[in-house]
């Protein structure tokens, strides 16, 4: 009997991306590439196939897919309770705060479901510490960003973004924004000198989106200096390089600054479900009143749970100490290659966040067909803007299998290095 399995498999893939494509908003653009399974550092497509998954989902599944005393927090909690919304108390939110202001060493803790949303609620927070705190005209509060900054997709989020692929067509935008350059403390200065209605500074650690952007060694110390001279909020956008993923609890932890606020997401839940949290101290926490800000699904009791066991995963497993490690291997193994690979322009990151800089324009196509080869070699990531690929395995990752994701880039880099 002929053996259909190929067939049918090959069919599981097409029918899938036929189905997204046929009732799905044309939003994305994703690798022709249907995943069924996770386990760890690793994927299983529609057809069996194994993969190492070198995107996490964006970092957020940095505890690893599907990590077992997650699921099983999730679970349990599932068959007690999910959602009272806010209205009533409930037995997890209390704990899970504690657990997370004593994690991160914050007075209070807000959360939220999204990483954008985590976003909006510094935001917010930095608008009525403006006020009410700072005593800034009302309606006058202006916060800056950075060029290249992203911190997600609503309006209040592209209308600081530099990119005209997140704006093109959505204006008009939110008003009170300013944009200097990353990476450049005079700039920042010069803006904090010249206005003083400007509350917050809202900044990435390291860019991620932008491509893995890393700012010069003192950059954090420099904004936190400047932040505390001119009382302007220091505001962390750690939804991306939080959690262990650059190789320290906090990527503000290489240099020892604690930012005013702190926004967290992703892998809070190490990938299980949205979470996202904004951190303060009592003096800009306590400025936002009962009934001024929140969300049905924000600190539910299901949230509560995975949280907390995402954060242990990471404690217990040495997760941050890990993704150093492991972030040195892939460095290294990369500057090696560097030296034989002409199409490799820069290879930079922290910890297990890293990215490729392709000797190539950002609107050539070297990056993604070097992506598709990959997949084919059993290895999945993305490029970001064009001609950058990020490296972000789960943290969970072990030599061997870094060792064996860096085999598969270097015979694939060569090949077409050779092939130019
Ligand atoms: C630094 C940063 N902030 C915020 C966000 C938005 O998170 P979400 O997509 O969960 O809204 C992202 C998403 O990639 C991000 O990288």
């Amino acid at each position: 009997m002929p053996d259909y399995t190929n067939t049918i498999a090959a069919n599981a893939t097409e029918n899938a991306m036929e189905l997204e494509y046929r009732y799905g908003a044309h939003n994305y653009k994703p690798m022709p590439v249907v995943i069924e399974r996770g386990s760890g550092v690793y994927l299983w497509d529609v057809e069996g196939k194994q993969y190492l998954d070198f995107l996490s989902a964006y970092s957020a599944v940095s505890q690893g897919h599907c990590h077992p005393h997650i699921i099983n927090a999730m679970i349990e909690q599932a068959q007690k309770l999910t959602l009272t919304s806010r209205a009533f108390y409930n037995d997890k939110l209390g704990e899970c705060e504690k657990y997370l202001c004593e994690y991160f060493g914050y007075d209070k803790v807000l959360m939220m479901n999204s990483g954008v949303e985590g976003g909006e609620t510094a935001l917010k927070l930095t608008r009525k510490w403006a006020y009410k705190v700072k005593g800034i005209e009302p309606g006058k509060a202006k916060t800056v960003y950075a060029a290249g900054n992203f911190w997600g997709r609503t309006l209040a989020a592209i209308s600081s973004s530099t990119d005209p692929s997140s704006t093109d067509d959505y204006g008009p935008f939110l008003p009170g924004y300013e944009i200097i350059p990353y990476d450049d403390l005079e700039a920042l200065e010069s803006i904090f000198k010249s206005d003083p209605n400007v509350a917050g500074f809202m900044v990435e650690p390291i860019q991620g989106e932008a491509g893995v952007v890393v700012p010069k060694e003192g950059y954090l110390k420099g904004v936190r200096d400047l932040c505390t001279k001119y009382n302007v909020l220091f505001i962390a956008d750690e939804v991306q390089t939080g959690i262990g993923r650059t190789g320290k609890r906090l990527a503000c932890d290489w240099e020892n600054v604690k930012p005013d606020i702190l926004v967290l997401g992703k892998a809070l839940s190490g990938g299980v479900m949205p979470v996202s949290a904004a951190f303060a101290d009592d003096e800009i926490m306590l400025t936002i009143a009962p009934g001024e800000h929140g969300s049905t699904f924000g600190g539910n009791p299901l949230a509560c749970a995975v949280t907390v066991a995402a954060l242990e995963v990471v404690q217990n497993e040495n997760l941050a100490e890990n993704a150093e490690k492991m972030g040195q291997i892939f460095r290294k193994r990369m500057l090696d290659l560097q030296q034989q690979c002409s199409l490799i322009e820069i290879v930079r990151g922290k910890g297990l966040l890293n990215a490729i800089v392709i000797n190539d324009s950002e609107e050539g196509s070297t990056a993604m067909d070097l992506c598709y080869k990959m997949m084919e070699k059993g290895l999945l990531c993305k490029p970001t803007h064009g001609n950058k690929i990020r490296f972000a395995p789960p943290l969970v990752i072990n030599e061997a299998q870094m060792n064996q994701a860096c085999d598969i880039i270097q015979e694939v880099f060569l090949q077409t290095n050779q092939a130019l």
